[in-house]
């Protein structure tokens, strides 16, 4: 059975990262969804929160589940034997900041390969930091993100 893990901090999920969800459940027996809880950084959501943004947006594929992590992904891949780690590239810079991940990663868990997914050209702009900065300035993040995370900003921004 071959696992594939997309790792991200996915504060929210956007349509760019279900883009690259949609190119890999169908390659893989089982996908993992990994959020990063980082407790020296202060998302915009919580861990269970984008847990569940996430759950609401993965729910049509049956091969795809979430799950977060704390510390060094090689010891996560390790700890679930996952196959491949996917990122997905927007862009050459992208591609310039993940290779030394993906290599690092390589040297720390030797079984798990890094997979680079390129983006549909649509997502190539989407980003979590611009949906949030565009959201919390009252912009329209329809088109950008997944409709319960589209509602969820919107409270988010309302009670601040
Ligand atoms: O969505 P992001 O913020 O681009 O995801 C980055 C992520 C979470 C994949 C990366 O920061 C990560 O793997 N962090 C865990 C800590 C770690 O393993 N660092 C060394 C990577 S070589």
């Amino acid at each position: 059975m071959r696992l594939a893990v997309y790792p991200g901090t996915f504060d929210p999920i956007t349509n760019g990262h279900l883009d690259v969800v949609a190119k890999v459940a169908p390659l893989f027996d089982s996908c993992v969804i990994a959020v990063l809880h980082n407790p020296n950084k202060q998302p915009l959501f919580t861990v269970e929160e984008r847990l569940d943004l996430i759950q609401a947006a993965v729910a049509c594929w049956a091969n795809v589940r979430v799950e977060s992590f704390s510390g060094l992904l090689a010891d996560y891949t390790k700890q679930i034997e996952a196959d491949v780690v996917v990122r997905g590239l927007r862009s050459v810079s992208d591609f310039e900041a993940e290779l030394p991940m993906a290599q690092m990663n390589q040297r720390l868990d030797t079984h798990a390969v890094t997979v680079f997914i390129p983006t549909s050209r649509d997502s190539a702009d989407i980003s979590s930091s611009l949906v949030r900065q565009v959201a919390m300035h009252g912009g329209d993040v329809a088109a950008l993100v997944p409709l319960a995370v589209c509602n969820a900003l919107r409270s988010k921004f309302m009670s601040t």
